[in-house]
């Protein structure tokens, strides 16, 4: 049983999996501005099958994106593996998620307790999976723990297509520094692809972790969050050696309007309007009328009334 290969060249630029951020918008703008692979937030496996997947709306335009599922039985995976076949390009199975409400439902990174476990559920996903598939992992689940070094060599033999490591334990949450010899570390030890998540703020960063872990790709999680250049800037530093421009105000603009088009388009103004209200901020941080622009978003109830403020933005 193997995986498949991923058809596209490293080093791989990627969107982080984001839960409540990494929307349509937001992903297909990523993809435009140079992310190699997308991900949708992390998704149960059990809504996955409740729903018979219908609730997917993909664009071409932010493929090929990677299924990000989460979940505890290793059926369910399977079955929720067979309705996914019909939507993802990748399956990526999340033994990462520190937060309260998945550890006690024995998801996500608790599981990073469990080899066997975790075995089991990239066997079965592999085993009915008509795409690639790949697994996010931490370090281990408490500090110090070196459970990547035993999940490594099950993705190695199970033939994952890439592993993603993002080099803190499960009980650091986002705090502290990343252990960047964690990643370093893993691309030794295995022969598959690994894919570098945490803490990438610019085209140096990008730079020092290729170097310095020689893995396939990087992630890009916070800092794609309104800024969607990130991965131009670094694409184009490593290819061609080119430093970023500042991306003025008007193409921010601009950029927002394309980011609240493509959600217009799919979803009903409510939940438009919820997802501008979390990015707007975001890829205005930094201006003189954010802090107004922010107090004015509360207010906000409809498009009409979010166009007019992006558009009196620089007055305020
Ligand atoms: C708001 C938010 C939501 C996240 N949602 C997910 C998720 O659904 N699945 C996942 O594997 N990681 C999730 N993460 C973790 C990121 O994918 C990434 O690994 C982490 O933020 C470190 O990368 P960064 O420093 O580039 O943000 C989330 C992180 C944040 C801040």
């Amino acid at each position: 049983m193997k995986s498949k290969n991923i058809d596209i060249s490293y080093p791989l630029l990627i969107l982080a999996p984001l839960s409540n951020f990494s929307d349509n918008g937001m992903r297909v703008l990523s993809k435009k501005y140079g992310a190699d692979i997308t991900y949708t937030g992390m998704i149960s496996i059990y809504n996955i099958i409740k729903n018979d997947g219908i609730d997917f709306k993909i664009l071409p335009e932010e493929r090929p994106i990677a299924i990000q599922i989460f979940g505890k039985d290793e059926e369910l995976f399977e079955k929720a593996t067979l309705i996914l076949n019909n939507f993802a390009d990748i399956i990526d199975i999340n033994f990462s998620c520190p937060s309260k409400k998945i550890l006690n439902s024995e998801s996500g990174g608790f599981l990073l307790k469990d080899f066997e476990k975790i075995k089991k559920i990239i066997y079965r996903v592999i085993k009915v999976s008509k795409v690639p598939v790949s697994v996010k992992i931490r370090s281990g689940f408490k500090k110090g723990d070196k459970s990547y070094e035993k999940i490594g060599e099950i993705c190695e033999e199970l033939d994952v297509s890439y592993l993603t490591i993002h080099p803190r334990s499960v009980t650091d949450k986002f705090y502290g520094d990343v252990d960047i010899n964690v990643t370093k570390n893993l691309k030794n030890r295995v022969k598959i692809p690994v894919v570098h998540s945490g803490e990438v703020k610019s085209y140096l960063d990008a730079k020092k972790i290729f170097q310095e872990t020689n893995c396939d790709g990087i992630m890009i999680g916070r800092e794609a969050i309104g800024n969607p250049w990130i991965f131009s800037e670094i694409k184009n530093y490593l290819i061609n050696g080119k430093l970023p421009l500042k991306v003025p105000l008007d193409k921010k603009i601009e950029t927002i309007k394309e980011h609240l088009n493509i959600l217009i388009n799919l979803y009903n103004e409510q939940y438009v309007i919820k997802q501008m209200k979390i990015h707007i901020p975001h890829y205005l941080k930094g201006y003189p009328g954010i802090n107004k622009l922010n107090k004015l978003l509360n207010g906000v109830k409809s498009i009409k009334e979010l166009l007019n403020l992006l558009t009196n933005f620089r007055f305020l």
